[in-house]
């Protein structure tokens, strides 16, 4: 059996991936750049309504509300949006989609039901433009991390992907999320981008996630799975999934853990092949997608025809 095939079952361990793969995750583990230290537990038999739920107890959708220092004496508390994330949008969504970038959404032809929900996540910088009819047209939230923002390759300021969204930026703080060396040393500079786009264009909702609930989704990870994750933040699909859940009744899922089509093509809108896009190097992705997986509640034919995961929003969670 396929790696997929043991992820559409829910049985799947890192022994399983190539062996470039096992190499780059020990090298990760190894070298531990965000200085992850996790003592918490770790019980893998969590039933899906018990994961829910300490998903929903434990996860706050946090972005920076310039409260906290450095940002509060540089003048953030006015400078990030009047209204929370989890309040712009009142009382929230009803059905949402998020849309990974994979390669294996070529040729599903999902673009109209994509588009049917009433909100839509997008990541980075995949375009909608030319591809609309696998991935639609329509985006809601994006949320990009800060090597859009900081790679002047991506034209940040002056690309369309970026306007007439909200945006949500994220960048790796060291996991005890200390703010001030956070600041003084982010992995890409998101900060001054962050304060001349807020300046240029006060009306348009930014934010940037705390990573405090950066980290606290990945102790969420690691504490549902016996082997040891790579110590490095979840994927911006992982995140934009944990969003998306906090905002919306019910989240349907594109194309995160692959159907059929699945591909070694890393995103639909570049040439670019690599295995480590769809199962990890870097990000635990792997063990992401497994506890996906196991509070997936659409049918299976969903997951291997669509590569479609649907989830309960947190607000119909009752725990
Ligand atoms: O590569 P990028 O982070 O921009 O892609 C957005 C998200 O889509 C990833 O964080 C990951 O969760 C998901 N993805 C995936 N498989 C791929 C490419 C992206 O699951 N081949």
């Amino acid at each position: 059996k396929s790696v997929v095939q043991r992820l559409w079952q829910g049985r799947v361990s890192a022994g399983m991936l190539s062996p470039r793969l096992q190499k780059a995750m020990k090298d990760y583990l190894g070298a531990n750049k965000h200085r992850v230290a996790y003592s918490g537990p770790r019980q893998a038999q969590r039933s899906a309504k018990q994961l829910l739920c300490q998903l929903k107890r434990h996860v706050r959708v946090q972005t920076l509300d310039g409260s906290e220092p450095p940002f509060s004496s540089l003048g953030w508390r006015s400078l990030v949006p009047g209204r929370s994330l989890e309040r712009l949008y009142g009382s929230g969504f009803g059905s949402c989609a998020v849309v990974t970038s994979a390669g294996a959404i070529l040729h599903s032809g999902l673009g109209k039901e994509i588009d049917s929900h009433d909100a839509v996540l997008r990541f980075n910088a995949a375009p909608s433009e030319g591809y609309e009819r696998d991935v639609g047209n329509k985006t809601t939230i994006r949320i990009i991390n800060s090597q859009i923002l900081a790679n002047p390759k991506h034209h940040f300021n002056s690309s369309s992907l970026y306007k007439n969204v909200t945006l949500v930026a994220w960048d790796p703080a060291p996991y005890a999320v200390n703010l001030h060396k956070w600041y003084m040393s982010p992995d890409y500079n998101l900060f001054s981008p962050y304060v001349e786009h807020r300046k240029r264009f006060p009306a348009q909702p930014f934010y940037i996630l705390h990573p405090r609930f950066i980290w606290q989704l990945w102790d969420v990870i690691q504490g549902n799975t016996l082997e040891n994750i790579q110590p490095n933040p979840p994927s911006s699909g992982f995140i934009g999934i944990l969003v998306m859940m906090a905002l919306c009744e019910e989240v349907h899922v594109y194309e995160y853990i692959p159907s059929v089509r699945q591909t070694d093509l890393c995103h639909y809108h570049e040439r670019y092949f690599d295995a480590a896009c769809t199962l990890g190097a870097y990000h635990p992705l792997l063990y992401e997608k497994m506890l996906v997986q196991r509070i997936n509640t659409g049918p299976a034919r969903d997951l291997r025809t669509k590569g479609k995961v649907t989830l309960p929003g947190f607000s119909t969670v009752q725990c």
